[in-house]
Formats: C-alpha cells, sequence, structure tokens
C-alpha cells in the first residue's frame, strides 16, 4: 500500500483495488507521465489509455494548443488580487456555446459545482429537498456515506433514471417541499425524451428548478453537452471534466433570476478564478468548436464499440454485454473473476480500462490506435479464455 497517501491515492477511482481488484505488482498503479492517448507507469511501461482521466480529457493529454494557453497563464502569475479579465471573456464563451446559460459562476471541482447549484435552487424556492439521479460527486448534500449527518441524508432521495411514471408520482409527493430535481442526462443509456419531459414539466408544475449535472457528458456528446443533444431545457447547469481538458474547473450557470441568487448566499473560493485553468478551458473550447471534437469522439467511439460487440459475440462467457454510448462506453464482464483477469490481461497487453465504468476516446484517439487496441484486446481476451 502507501506509506503517505492514505487509502493509497485522493481519486477513489484509481486505487488499484478499484482499477483491477488488488494492487499487483505486476500491474500498473502509479503513472509518471502521460501524452496524446498514451499513459507511461512508474516503470516507464507505455499504455494506450481509455480512462482519459476519468472522462476529463476529450482533446488527448497534454494538448498543444491548451498547454500553450496554461504556459502563457503561469507565466503571468497564475493568480492575482483582482477579478481576472478570463474570467468574464470565458464566461461569455460559455454563456454563448450553452444556449440555457445566462451567467455563470466558476469553480474548481464539479463537486462543487453541484453543490453550488443546490445551493442556488435552495436559495432561490426557499425549500430544502432535492430529488438526485446519478452520482454527483462526495460532498454531504447527495451522499450516504459514513460521516453524513441524518439529518442532511434526509433531505435527499434517489429519483430512478429513465422512469417517467415513477418521476411524476416523486415529484408529486416531494411537492412543495422540493427545490431541485438534479439529474444526469446519460447513465449507461440515452435519456428518454419521455422522461425528460416529465422531470421538466413537473419540476416547472411544482415550483422546484431543473438542474442539468453535465459533468461527465459537456464537451463530450455535443459541446453543449446533453443539453444540446436531447434539447434539455433547465433551469441550472453543472459542467467539470472535459470543460478545460484536465485543468481543474467547473461552472455553474443557468437563468439570470437564479443566478442572481449568489448575491443572498455564500459561493466562494480562493482559487475559483486562478487563471491558468480558466485559459485552458478558454483554449480547450475554441479546440473544441474548430476540430469539431464531439463528432470525431462520437465517429472513433462508434468503430470501438462495434469492435467491442464483435469481441463480446467471440468471447461471449468473458464480456457478456458492451454498454453505453460511442462517446462514454464500457464492457460487461462475466463475474468478478473475470472482470479481474480481462482488465489485469488488457493491461499486461498495454491496454487501460476500465471496469464497470466509462470508458472514453478522446481527439488523440484515431481510427489506426482503435484497430490495434481491438487487436490487443482480442488477444488478452483469448489468453484469458485458454485453459489454465
Ligand atoms: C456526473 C458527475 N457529477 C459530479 C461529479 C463530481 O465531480 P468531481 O469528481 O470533479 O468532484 C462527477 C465525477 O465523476 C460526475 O461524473
Amino acid at each position: 500500500m502507501s506509506e503517505h497517501i492514505a487509502g493509497f491515492t485522493s481519486t477513489g477511482s484509481k486505487r488499484p483495488e478499484t482499477l483491477f481488484g488488488s494492487l499487483d505488482p505486476e500491474l500498473p498503479s502509479r503513472m509518471a507521465r502521460s501524452s496524446g492517448c498514451r499513459v507511461w507507469d512508474e516503470n516507464g511501461r507505455e499504455y494506450i489509455d481509455y480512462i482519459m482521466g476519468l472522462g476529463s480529457v476529450a482533446l488527448g493529454y497534454g494538448h498543444p494548443e491548451v498547454t500553450r494557453a496554461a504556459a502563457e497563464a503561469i507565466a503571468g502569475g497564475v493568480v492575482g488580487p483582482l477579478a481576472p479579465l478570463l474570467e468574464e471573456e470565458l464566461g461569455a464563451e460559455i454563456c454563448r456555446l450553452m444556449p440555457s446559460a445566462e451567467q455563470v459562476r466558476f469553480l474548481k471541482s464539479g463537486a462543487e459545482a453541484v453543490a453550488a447549484a443546490v445551493r442556488l435552487a435552495r436559495v432561490t424556492t426557499g425549500r430544502e429537498h432535492i430529488l438526485g439521479c446519478g452520482y454527483h460527486g462526495w460532498l454531504d448534500w447527495c451522499q450516504g456515506a459514513s460521516g453524513v449527518p441524518q439529518s442532511t441524508r434526509l433531505l435527499y432521495s434517489e429519483l430512478p433514471f429513465n422512469q417517467p411514471e415513477q418521476a411524476r408520482a416523486l415529484i408529486r409527493s416531494a411537492g412543495d417541499r422540493l427545490a431541485a430535481v438534479v439529474f444526469e442526462p446519460v447513465i449507461v443509456t440515452e435519456p428518454d425524451a419521455e422522461w425528460l419531459r416529465v422531470i421538466r414539466e413537473e419540476t416547472a408544475r411544482c415550483g422546484a428548478l431543473l438542474v442539468v449535472d453535465e459533468i461527465k457528458t459537456a464537451c463530450r456528446l455535443a459541446v453543449g453537452g446533453a443539453s444540446e443533444r436531447y434539447h434539455i431545457q433547465p433551469d441550472l447547469i453543472v459542467l467539470g471534466k472535459a470543460l478545460a481538458n484536465g485543468f481543474p474547473l467547473a461552472v455553474v450557470g443557468g437563468r439570470r433570476d437564479v443566478m442572481a441568487g449568489v448575491g443572498r448566499t455564500w459561493i466562494s473560493s480562493t482559487l475559483a478564478t486562478e487563471f491558468v485553468s480558466l485559459a485552458a478551458a478558454k483554449a480547450t473550447l475554441e479546440v473544441l468548436v474548430s476540430r469539431r471534437v464531439p463528432e470525431h469522439l462520437g465517429r472513433v467511439g462508434a468503430r470501438l464499440r462495434q469492435g467491442l460487440e464483435a469481441l463480446h459475440r467471440e468471447h461471449s462467457d468473458l464480456v457478456t454485454g458492451v454498454g453505453g454510448m460511442a462517446e462514454m462506453c464500457f464492457l460487461q464482464y462475466g463475474d468478478e473473476a473475470v472482470s479481474r483477469a480481462v482488465t489485469a490481461a488488457c493491461a499486461q497487453s498495454g491496454l487501460l480500462f476500465k471496469r464497470s465504468a466509462y470508458n472514453f476516446v478522446s481527439l488523440a484517439h484515431d481510427d489506426a490506435v482503435v484497430d490495434r487496441t481491438l487487436e490487443q484486446l482480442r488477444e488478452a481476451l483469448s489468453a484469458v479464455a485458454k485453459p489454465a
């Protein structure tokens, strides 16, 4: 384990137990560097990566235009005493690209930005209850983890994904206690149009806000995320991950009258306005738009997905299903032992795939990389399938 980092690493999804089932000296556990779609571990071994910083990198690691913008911002001093000019410029660009955002505020992590949206919903409605759908980060308001006060847990309940009738019943029963429905727009499958219609109509009907958590989907399914792709009209939107291609930046944005709630509560953080991440996000958005990155992700992702489906047919005892979408897809395995064996065999053949979670392509993944990946994966599956 680790001598100095409690729980091995500060990001839960990067623990060896999560990635591979256990810490194994034969498998990568710490990385040294990354570039494009490649990662090198502490022993210098190279991998093609589909974890892509847990979806926070859509242009590829170390993208030159983002790196250049960040380097200039570093040379400019990183942070200062006044609101940076860049904050206003990037805010304007985000409002232009995300039609539901009339105003925005910047924060550092996705969890912080969703918590800010929840705070704004409570301030706007004067109500406390939240219905959530999906993962929204580690903070108290949405977590059942130990250490969260019972009184806080009582203010949150789950809304099932893609179940219109249950959504209607839950929203109506929360009634005038409901401050907001906060939802991930894609959970393994695409959202059902009827479910989207019901949650929009029912929240409006009972005076609650609709908050779309686009931390994984923005800048990936479309520049404007799932909202653009599925014509969602939320009151608040939350962005993060791919927005700054791996630099720490998240956004809460939405209707001007709701965003005005910042004046009636307290949402602020010292480094929310450091300008390296703001500059990285500005450069990232430029590349996302000019290179039509979401189209690339959809096309290359579809090639990967088709290949994975063929492998699923060949090795249906090991890979029992291919889930998700072209841009965010994952493999379902026979059981825990198979899942460990296949993920380990992939890593040994130079591929980093995340088990029981989304895998992501980037602008740095091209057809040749995907075809090579599928060959390596075929070899890895054949090695696991071989009787010992
Ligand atoms: C949909 C969604 N919301 C919120 C979060 C939390 O973001 P962060 O880990 O940056 O705090 C995540 C992280 O995976 C996420 O996928």
